[in-house]
């Protein structure tokens, strides 16, 4: 039998504090090498991008696969968005698939609970802080409840190129968060956080590294393709560079790549994977006024660990409907 888990069952059940408990242990578990993370498959048919990521937790006991498929002319041709997301769980122990659940709420909150990690290891921790957000998309809104749950923030500032996705993100998680959220005017404004959140879609740099204060710390999410970023070189070379995964980083990441390429930074200036920082191996935030990044380009293991925790979650609710399949 296979539970069959819709968005709103998932959203029912997961919350992110208990998604950043089960992500940290991703983490570490990638670290002590009981975790199995190829990495990601793509095949591109003629009209989008299909993507393919397995992972296996053994501690956890979470086997998983993600495919995630990015269709620009879904809205126009098919009716559909452009990303769609499922995730399948099987039992690692007889193989078989227990779930198949809808991902795209799944993929929001692993994505907040990995910065969500990065954050309390990495950003001070004073009281009162000010969060700030690039982008007021579907990312980012978590990118936020995951801020306010690993740090006192008392504010957020918010800058989005859409009038739009800023007043829907005031909207919705003014009254869920109970904080002070304000619009930019620009790009600089948000720089007077101290915690700065990057979810955009720009595949350009989208603030002047130069000008921000020492003391910070950033994820940077957005951007997970070689020629894309959304950090420029000047922020990159002042910062102690923290990734999910050196590996991934290095593939994926424009934001390391293109400086790395240039010749302005080299290897060695990816500090750590945030797996050696959990496990204590390396030291997160050592002074009060250096700038730190966790780049983020999303890990199978996050998913697979969600996705475990979301199907304990609806077994115990009694959610979902069960079909032979
Ligand atoms: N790291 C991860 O694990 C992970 C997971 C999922 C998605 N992503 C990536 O995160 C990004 C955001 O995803 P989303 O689902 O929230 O998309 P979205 O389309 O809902 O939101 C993106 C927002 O960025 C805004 N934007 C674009 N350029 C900007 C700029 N220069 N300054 C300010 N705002 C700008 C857009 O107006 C839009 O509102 C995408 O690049 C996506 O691929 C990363």
């Amino acid at each position: 039998m296979a539970l069959i888990l819709t968005k709103e069952n998932v959203m029912t059940v997961l919350t992110m504090k208990d998604c950043i408990k089960v992500v940290e242990q991703a983490f570490l578990e990638s670290n002590k090498g009981t975790a199995v993370l190829p990495l990601r498959t793509a095949i591109t048919p003629p009209d989008g991008l299909s993507l393919y990521m397995p992972a296996y937790l053994k501690k956890m006991g979470a086997l998983a696969c993600k495919v995630v498929t990015v269709y620009k002319d879904n809205p126009n041709k098919q009716n559909l968005p452009v990303t769609i997301g499922k995730v399948l769980l099987q039992n690692p122990e007889s193989g078989e698939v227990i779930c198949i659940m809808d991902g795209g709420y799944l993929t929001a909150v692993r994505t907040g609970a990995a910065s969500g990690v990065a954050t309390k290891y990495l950003a001070r921790d004073d009281k009162a802080q000010v969060a700030g957000i690039f982008g007021a998309g579907v990312q980012a809104q978590m990118q936020l409840v995951a801020m306010c749950e690993v740090r006192d923030i008392s504010k957020a500032i918010v800058y989005d190129i859409s009038d739009e996705a800023v007043n829907n993100f005031i909207e919705k998680l003014s009254k869920k968060l109970d904080i002070e959220i304000i619009r930019a005017a620009n790009a600089d404004e948000v720089l007077q956080a101290n915690i700065i959140c990057t979810a955009t879609s720009s595949p350009t740099p989208i603030f002047d590294g130069t000008i921000v204060k020492t003391g910070i710390h950033i994820n940077g999410i957005g951007s997970h393709t070689p020629n894309a970023r959304e950090l420029d070189t000047a922020i990159i070379k002042r910062s102690k560079f923290i990734g999910d995964s050196k590996e991934a980083c290095l593939k994926e990441a424009g934001d390391f790549i293109i400086p790395l390429n240039d010749g302005d930074i080299d290897e060695s200036h990816f500090y750590a994977d945030l797996g050696e920082i959990i496990a204590g191996d390396k030291p997160g935030r050592e002074y009060n006024n250096e700038i730190t990044i966790f780049k983020s380009n999303g890990l199978a293991i996050q998913d697979a660990a969600t996705a475990k925790l979301v199907y304990d979650k609806a077994i115990k609710a009694g959610i979902g409907i069960n079909i032979d399949l």
